[in-house]
């Protein structure tokens, strides 16, 4: 089957579900595509959802009856072409447009033919049209997520344009695992970039990062930004009694502390039973690990604990490189929701357990989400204390850029370690 065919059959699915995962969605269908077209559509793929907004905004220029028109398989051919033209240096040429149309259904035919030609013939206006739009459109970003990002640039005080640039970058994942040497070796015989992250004992894959999936499949390694084995490393530093991670599927952070440690004993829940059967396979060999279903918003889990560690479920705009799907889904409906799960977790966490540690985190850099959940419950909670100010030592060592509030810290963009954007506190 045709390599465009392959591909719009992964973005339709994408574009008829939209409360999916777009990552999920992937790597489910991408099986089904022969070996060799799997790394090129990977990245069209993700090319495509990364600029969603931005191709609908021009697709709606062609064609103001665009969506209504097409059909979900249509519109994730059109945004392909419209990404072709706009996005690469291949350009959309005549023998593209024709191997394009050639797989569209019959029905659709003589639409896409129109859009495509009518695409082709007003390029320059279109660019014009383009350069014009607001801020959101160009760089595809939900207009409710801009004043979020410019107000953590206000306060870390780093340009909205570096901001935009880094979260639009193409992901690059860290790998971990038990043995470097034979990652490292296969890695080579893949001829496929990497460098180690030395103080945090990671590999870096570049964007062919792809060709080791069946290496995480294996068991060989595990995928874990650098940002979220900074949380492990405090998590490390802090305890050397027992932990209990509420909100641990699929179970990254637990794991990195037991390799930083092997004799600290983990409790693991998650109140997601899907998530902790992922959960459970991926750290099932380990003995360090009691695992089970449990909600951190009502439950309370027998057992002392020193640490709880409370990885909250959050809006993800920290980590837009790798789930692109976030820049068009996310909006201030769903940073509210969010907040209010968050604060429900924490005041229950300080409820249940009055003797332990309290470290906060998401993968979001929201005010909702991050120093206001804080300053809520802890107004609610007088005998606990902020205590972020103990971890930036070990932050500061392990060479990542932050921006320290009154209440927690703010992980910003670094080039080299590639962080995802998180914030983080200690609450004692
Ligand atoms: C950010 S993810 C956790 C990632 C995990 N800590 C890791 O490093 O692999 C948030 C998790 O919170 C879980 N969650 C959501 N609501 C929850 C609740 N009420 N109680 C416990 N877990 C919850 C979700 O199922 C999800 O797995």
């Amino acid at each position: 089957m045709s390599i465009y065919h392959n591909y719009a059959l992964i973005i339709k699915e994408y574009l008829k579900n939209r409360e999916d995962n777009f990552k999920l969605i992937l790597n489910r269908k991408i099986n089904d595509c022969p070996k060799i077209q799997r790394p090129r559509i990977t990245a069209w793929c993700y090319e495509v959802v990364r600029r969603e907004v931005t191709l609908n905004f021009i697709a709606l220029n062609v064609d103001e009856k665009f969506i209504k028109k097409s059909e979900p398989y249509v519109r994730a051919m059109i945004f392909l072409a419209l990404y072709f033209l706009f996005f690469t240096e291949k350009k959309l040429k005549g023998n593209i447009v024709n191997a394009l149309v050639s797989v569209v259904p019959l029905r659709a035919k003589s639409y896409f033919n129109w859009f495509l030609r009518q695409s082709l013939r007003q390029e320059k206006e279109l660019a014009c049209v383009l350069e014009k739009a607001p801020l959101n459109i160009k760089l595809s970003f939900h207009e409710e997520i801009i004043p979020f990002i410019k107000n953590l640039c206000l306060k870390s005080g780093l340009s909205v344009d570096f901001m935009l640039e880094y979260l639009n970058k193409e992901p690059v994942f860290h790998l971990k695992c038990f043995d470097y040497e034979k990652l490292e070796k296969e890695l080579i015989k893949r001829k496929l970039s990497f460098y180690k992250l030395e103080k945090l004992d990671s590999l870096l894959v570049n964007e062919k990062f792809y060709q080791t999936m069946d290496l995480i499949k294996q068991g060989l390694c595990y995928v874990q930004n650098s940002t979220s084995q900074l949380i492990s490393y405090i998590a490390n530093k802090i305890t050397k009694g027992n932990v209990l991670d509420l909100c641990a599927a699929p179970g990254t952070k637990s794991l990195t502390l037991s390799l930083l440690n092997p004799t600290i004993k983990i409790t693991a829940v998650d109140s997601n039973k899907k998530r902790v059967e992922i959960m459970k396979k991926s750290l099932d060999q380990k003995t360090q690990f009691k695992i089970f279903c449990s909600d951190a918003r009502k439950d309370k889990v027998k057992g002392n604990y020193d640490l709880i560690i409370l990885d909250a479920p959050c809006s993800s705009l920290g980590t837009i490189r790798k789930n692109p799907d976030i820049k068009s889904k996310i909006g201030i409906k769903d940073i509210r929701e969010n907040a209010s799960v968050q604060k429900e977790i924490l005041s229950h966490t300080f409820k249940s357990y009055p003797q332990s540690k309290v470290l906060y985190s998401v993968c979001s850099f929201t005010t909702n989400e991050t120093d206001d959940v804080i300053k809520d419950v802890l107004s609610q909670n007088k005998q606990r204390k902020n205590c972020t100010k103990d971890i930036i030592p070990l932050i500061k060592l392990l060479g990542f850029n932050f921006y320290e509030s009154d209440l927690g810290v703010y992980i910003l963009p670094h080039e080299e370690l590639n962080s995802d954007l998180f914030y983080i506190s200690l609450l004692i």
